[in-house]
């Protein structure tokens, strides 16, 4: 899909096969729509997301609540989908800035390119989307002169965004005989080369040697072996240093505590994490931003079998500390406990985020659009669901407190894989992870549960069925943030 500026008008003087129209909060009185009595006819209500396609006029009109970079995305989504099937190859469009600001140009590029995704490797008929031609039209909506630059460079930016989130979604949308660790650290590696960016693949007898004995106990049952993978982005310019961390499950059974069959579907996007934290590194790298980020990947497969790891077993994870496990299903904190205790031992970084489908207790605390934010520092997670929200996802803070710290003692061992409580299994997983920063490293860390939003079997705003890309978008906004704020 191939994005186009020009000074025109857009009305009357672009020739392209359709105009896209966009209904601002109901305002069917505007200049922009032509054909208000049509649609009036054909019960349009103007609602966010509404459609309707008015073929003789070559025109399709969407609703939008407002102006707001939420609002455009999803409505240039939805006018996407509802093209989808037609024989149009290109369309025209106006701009829609809020006051001017061109962020609302990014989202409207944004919600292009991500509601045209479908995943059919699995099909033997693929959907094909005919739109090959977007033209942006410098008209806009509020008579706001706008500056060809800067427009073009959102419109740049919403690319790469966008086609990053895209490539998060295939990546977890992948069969899990597809997409093994190995094949995860092969994906890490193209992409590392197309960007230019420095990827290092730990196998299991370097994994032996850095004693992360947990990840490899989780690892122990599965034919396909674990990797770690290690993709840095380091700029001579660099502000900041920043630590990612995934969690890369390629399948997770539930191991010897296996999951109920109902359950274990979808439980291929148990690498939603890792997928995301590769998604976010491929933007960084093409968005060239200056500073240093580190992004570290546990890929493992949870599986049964004679050689399996047991509840009953006492791990000794890399930091030293020992955990009893009790369920085998709490598998991605113990690989995550290894993998962050390994990322702080390479990197001294300003911020530590880790992204993983850690919890179906934060689906149940918080919803499937939403993720949960955990950490010591509230300032830094009122930073992530700012971002978040700037970034056009859901996500809301969760708080650690020490009654719940208490329920996940061990009798035996210095931590227990699960709590003794059926209640607040988002937070006690959290605190878990928080046994594992190091004490100078508390205050610079984020736990991102994205369980809920990385994979939702149906279609919902710009999101596609299946992955969604959970992560990527709203980390980002923030670290480009981070930087700006520096600049000046
Ligand atoms: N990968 C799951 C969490 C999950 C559940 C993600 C549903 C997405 C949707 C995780 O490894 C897991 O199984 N967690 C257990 C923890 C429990 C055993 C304490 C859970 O949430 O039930
Ligand atoms: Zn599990
Ligand atoms: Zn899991």
């Amino acid at each position: 899909m191939n994005f186009e500026l020009t000074m025109l008008p857009v009305a009357a003087d672009i020739n392209k096969d359709i105009e896209v129209i966009i209904v601002i909060d109901g305002n069917l009185k505007h200049r922009f729509v032509q054909d208000k009595k049509l649609l009036k006819r054909a019960g349009f209500n103007c609602g966010q997301d509404e459609t309707c396609l008015l073929i003789e006029n070559n025109r399709l009109y969407v609703g939008a609540d407002s102006l707001q970079s939420t609002a455009i995305r999803r409505a240039t989504a939805s006018a996407i989908k509802a093209l989808k099937g037609t024989k149009y190859k290109s369309l025209k469009i106006a701009s829609y800035t809020n006051n001017g600001c061109t962020y609302s140009v990014r989202a409207m590029v944004e919600g292009f390119i991500l509601g045209s995704y479908s995943f059919d490797t699995y099909k033997s008929k693929k959907s094909k989307n005919r739109i090959k031609l977007i033209t942006i039209s410098l008209e806009e909506y509020n008579n706001e002169s706008l500056s060809i630059e800067k427009v073009s460079l959102q419109v740049h930016k919403g690319q790469i965004i966008a086609d990053a989130t895209n490539f998060t979604r295939d990546i977890v949308n992948t069969t899990p005989d597809d997409c093994y660790p190995e094949v995860m650290a092969s994906i890490a590696e193209g992409m590392a080369e197309d960007t230019g960016l420095v990827c290092e693949v730990l196998k299991p007898k370097k994994l032996k040697k850095e004693k992360m004995e947990t990840l490899l106990a989780v690892a122990r049952a599965s034919r396909h072996k674990p990797r770690v993978i290690h993709l840095t982005h380091k700029p001579k310019n660099a502000k900041k240093v920043i630590t990612l961390v995934g969690k890369g499950l390629t399948y997770d059974s539930g191991g010897l505590s296996l999951k109920p069959a109902d359950f274990m579907v979808t439980m291929k996007s148990d690498k939603s994490g890792g997928s995301a934290v590769m998604g976010i590194m491929k933007a960084i790298a093409e968005l060239n931003l200056p500073i240093e980020v580190h992004g570290f990947i546990g890929a493992v497969e949870n599986m049964i079998g004679g050689d399996a790891y047991k509840p009953d077993d006492v791990l000794v994870a890399k930091n030293g500390k020992t955990i009893e496990v009790r369920n085998t299903d709490a598998e991605g904190r113990l690989v995550l406990a290894d993998v962050l205790a390994y990322a702080q031992q390479e990197v001294k970084a300003d911020y530590i985020f880790d992204f993983a489908t850690l919890t179906g207790a934060s689906v149940v605390a918080v919803g499937h659009y939403t993720s949960s934010i955990m950490g010591h520092n509230k300032e830094v997670q009122n930073l992530v669901v700012k971002e978040a929200h700037n970034a056009g996802e859901l996500a809301t803070a969760l708080d650690f407190n020490d009654y719940l710290k208490k329920t996940i003692k061990s009798e035996i061992a210095d931590v227990c894989n699960i709590s003794n409580t059926r209640y607040g299994g988002a937070i006690t997983a959290g605190q878990f992870l928080s046994e594992f920063i190091d004490q100078e490293h508390k205050d610079k860390w984020a736990h991102i549960d994205i369980a809920g939003p990385a994979f939702v079997e149906h279609a919902w705003g710009e999101n596609p069925h299946g992955a969604s890309g959970a992560g990527v978008r709203m980390m980002i906004k923030l670290l480009e943030n981070l930087v700006s704020e520096h600049t000046h």
